[in-house]
């Protein structure tokens, strides 16, 4: 509410604390909560996409008991693995399509594997990363997430395909330059 900044009516900048510079104890305290949420899951491994999700997967993952971070790439690497799962992503809010990529060694049919972003908007990062666990075998325990904007359709997209979707704070919209929530 303080610091986010609404631009073009449907983009909230939060460079100041969680996707330029980071709010150290905020980041702590999304890892607990999601924690706490998901704590009865059997999760083996957090599964993020470069680049702002892996600062908060981390805390998440210590509070899991130190639990592996994957971050998917979307960069292609000369020098690392080229054996991965890949699935194409369509970015609306850059209108360019990228890969997102995890190497074979990382994610397999024995991991549970929970998803962690800063973003929900249209859901495409997310249904990437499915399609990922998908070609592994491996099981998707939740989707968490840091901010979602529910005037989109991300979280129809998500729920279709029954996985547990957690959203931190869920915004209906913004009027006047400010930041409307859900009503839970
Ligand atoms: P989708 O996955 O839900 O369909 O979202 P979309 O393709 O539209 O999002 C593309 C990028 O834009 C993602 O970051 C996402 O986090 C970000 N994004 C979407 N909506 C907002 C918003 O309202 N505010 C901000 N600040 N970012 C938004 P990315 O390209 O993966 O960036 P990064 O993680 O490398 O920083």
């Amino acid at each position: 509410m303080e610091e986010g900044v609404v631009i073009d009516h449907t983009i909230l900048k939060v460079d100041s604390f969680l996707n330029h510079q980071l709010d150290i104890s905020l980041l702590e305290e999304i890892g607990k909560e999601f924690y706490t949420y998901f704590k009865e899951k059997k999760i083996t491994k957090i599964i993020t996409i470069e680049t702002s999700g892996i600062a908060f997967a981390v805390f998440v993952a210590t509070y899991f008991g130190h639990i592996p971070v994957v971050f998917a790439r979307k960069q292609e690497s000369k020098i690392n693995n080229k054996d991965c799962y890949s699935s194409k992503v369509y970015s609306f809010t850059k209108d360019k399509e990228y890969e997102v990529r995890i190497d074979k060694r990382f994610i397999n049919a024995e991991d549970h594997v929970l998803f962690i972003d800063d973003f929900l908007a249209n859901g495409q990062a997310i249904l990437g990363l499915l399609e990922i666990a998908k070609q592994a075998n491996a099981t998707v325990e939740g989707v968490g997430i840091v901010i979602e904007k529910s005037f989109q359709n991300g979280r129809k997209r998500i729920e279709e395909k029954e996985v547990d979707l957690y959203s931190l704070a869920r915004i209906k919209g913004f009027v006047n330059g400010k930041v409307v929530f859900v009503e839970e």
